[in-house]
């Protein structure tokens, strides 16, 4: 069992991405190739080994590989105070979305045994607040147009028992989570191909709050498998914690 020592205020937090050797991280278009042939197997059993608490990915790749139906909007009758809900108290593993304005629809509060928690901001309706209360689904709300994630972290860690999340993707939440100095690891699995179409990589900053724009990370192994990928982990230098 792995011993993540918890951060102050805040999860420890393991990137993890799949990469071509040029940073691309859209896996549609690899399908068909040797490399993708020769991981596809493998995938859960990676996410599994890094033990955390739960995992988190952003609005774009929630939608696209996990939600799963369009949100029921009704007005509730009552009002909907404060900035948190719990929906299910017992929950010990956990799939964290970040969802600005409230978009994703899910017919349970659970992906694959993980309690779905939204983080939101205070853009969000009260009918989407409504509609995650009568899924049971826990959300936080946090910043004002868009997600304060340094404020929604340390929430996460005060309300629910999460010491640890792999982050997975997609580019835009992980780079805007390296440059708040929220990420402790990155792991990067890289697939001996390129990929030349458009599409982020598995770092991007958009118009997201611009802070460090270049970081050193220090090496902690570069493992080659026999197939051509590569396994690389590196830590940041504000993870001031041992795993
Ligand atoms: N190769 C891999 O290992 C891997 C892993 C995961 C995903 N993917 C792929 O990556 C693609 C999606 O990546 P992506 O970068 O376009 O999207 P993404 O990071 O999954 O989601 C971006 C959205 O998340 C919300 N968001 C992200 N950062 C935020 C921040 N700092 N503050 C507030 N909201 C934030 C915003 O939602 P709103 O637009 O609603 O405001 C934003 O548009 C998918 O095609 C997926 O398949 C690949």
């Amino acid at each position: 069992m792995v011993n993540f020592k918890k951060r102050m205020n805040r999860p420890y937090i393991i990137l993890h991405m799949i990469s071509s050797v040029n940073g691309k991280i859209l896996t549609e278009p690899w399908r068909h190739t040797r490399a993708w042939e020769n991981v596809k197997d493998t995938f859960d059993e990676m996410y599994k080994s890094f033990e955390t608490d739960g995992w988190i990915c952003g609005r774009v790749t929630m939608e696209k590989d996990f939600s799963d139906e369009t949100p029921q909007l009704i007005t509730p009758d009552f009002e909907i105070s404060g900035d948190y809900y719990v929906g299910d108290e017992t929950a010990k593993s956990f799939a964290v979305a970040v969802d600005p304005s409230g978009k994703l629809g899910w017919t349970k509060n659970e992906i694959d045994g993980d309690h779905i928690i939204e983080i939101l901001s205070n853009k969000v309706s009260n009918e989407y607040l409504y509609y995650l209360q009568r899924r049971k689904i826990s959300y936080i709300i946090s910043g004002k147009d868009s997600v304060d994630l340094v404020s929604a972290f340390q929430r996460l860690s005060e309300l629910f028992p999460i010491k640890s999340l792999l982050l997975q993707g997609g580019g835009y939440l992980n780079g805007s989570m390296l440059n708040l100095g929220l990420v402790d690891e990155l792991n990067i699995v890289v697939l001996p191909i390129t990929d030349l179409n458009e599409g982020p990589t598995s770092l991007e900053l958009g118009n997201y709050r611009k802070l460090n724009m270049v970081n050193d990370l220090t090496l902690v192994s570069a493992d080659a498998k026999k197939n051509g990928e590569v396994h690389l982990r590196y830590k940041t230098l504000n993870s001031k914690t041992i795993r």
